[in-house]
């Protein structure tokens, strides 16, 4: 359990203060995010790339050279202990949102946060709650055409033959995560961009700010002129770049802001539109 020093304590009021006088607050969140829900992050102690190494760029091309033969290692992989797929598989399949979500989906609900651009393809966000929402990674229940970007739901989706093929335009289908080496979707990519653009404050929660694009939207932020604040037990290389830093898991922080937010909101205008 986080012990409440007097320093923590500082730091959220300031941070709360931060998140009242801004217009558009936007998040970034990370893998840091859903560890407490039982998700393994990727890098640092436990993570999945530090126990199984991370994957190559040419992720994508593998898949682009023989889409068949990559759908049928991935229903292998997914039923094989021992293998990352499988183990990231089992543990968001049981994963339920954890205190750190649920804290984001009322900050947004009640207006003191307009954006959450996630680096999470665990869908968690959604089941939290959060509607204003980016997936840069994708969304590992959904799958999604190559060609013309539709997105289907996994869940009941029928693989008669492989490789799966778009009933819109033919086009070959792959999930709707992200690979290592594919260009994230045009249109989310300059919606998260946008969101980088026009913020004047970004949270950072659980990311080690180490893949872009994703890790570059806190530098346009602050470059724009919005300030930073990180959620995270760790020191990471967006660190230095912060304004505020709350140090600690986000299932403990997330929470203990929320309840700043509302103990000293609404007593400014600003950005809580709704409520008002
Ligand atoms: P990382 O695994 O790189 O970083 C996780 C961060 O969470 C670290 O900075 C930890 O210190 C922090 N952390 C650990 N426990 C935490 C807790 N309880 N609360 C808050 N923070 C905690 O994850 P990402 O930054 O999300 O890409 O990684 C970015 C991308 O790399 C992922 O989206 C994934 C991966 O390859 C794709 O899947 C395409
Ligand atoms: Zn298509």
């Amino acid at each position: 359990m986080l012990k409440l020093t007097a320093e923590l304590s500082d730091a959220l009021a300031q941070a709360a203060n931060l998140i009242l006088r801004s217009k558009h607050v936007v998040v970034l969140a990370g893998a840091g995010l859903s560890v407490e829900s039982g998700i393994p992050p990727f890098r640092g102690p436990g993570g999945l790339w530090t126990k199984y190494g991370e994957p190559t760029n040419l992720s994508y091309r593998e898949f682009l050279n023989d889409p068949a033969e990559w759908w049928e290692a991935r229903f292998r992989d997914e039923q094989r202990p021992g293998d990352p797929t499988f183990e990231l598989k089992v543990a968001v399949d049981r994963a339920q949102p954890n205190s750190g979500h649920d804290a984001m989906a009322v900050m947004e609900q009640q207006g003191f946060l307009q954006c959450v651009v996630t680096q999470n393809v665990d869908n968690l966000h959604r089941v939290a709650g959060n509607q204003n929402m980016l997936e840069i990674h994708g969304n590992r229940t959904y799958l999604r055409c190559i060609d013309c970007g539709a997105r289907q739901p996994r869940e009941g989706y029928h693989f008669d033959s492989l490789p799966p093929q778009c009933a819109k335009c033919g086009g070959v289908i792959k999930m709707d995560t992200v690979m290592f080496g594919e260009p994230i979707p045009e249109d989310v990519l300059l919606a998260c961009r946008q969101q980088a653009e026009i913020c004047d404050l970004m949270l950072l929660v659980g990311t080690s700010g180490t893949v872009n694009p994703a890790a570059r939207l806190p530098m346009v932020a602050k470059e724009l002129g919005a300030s930073l604040i990180e959620i995270n037990p760790d020191e990471t290389t967006l660190t230095s770049w912060c304004d505020i830093i709350l140090n600690g898991p986000s299932g403990e922080i997330l929470p203990l802001l929320l309840k700043r937010l509302q103990k000293d909101g609404p007593a400014e205008p600003g950005n809580r539109a709704e409520m008002l």
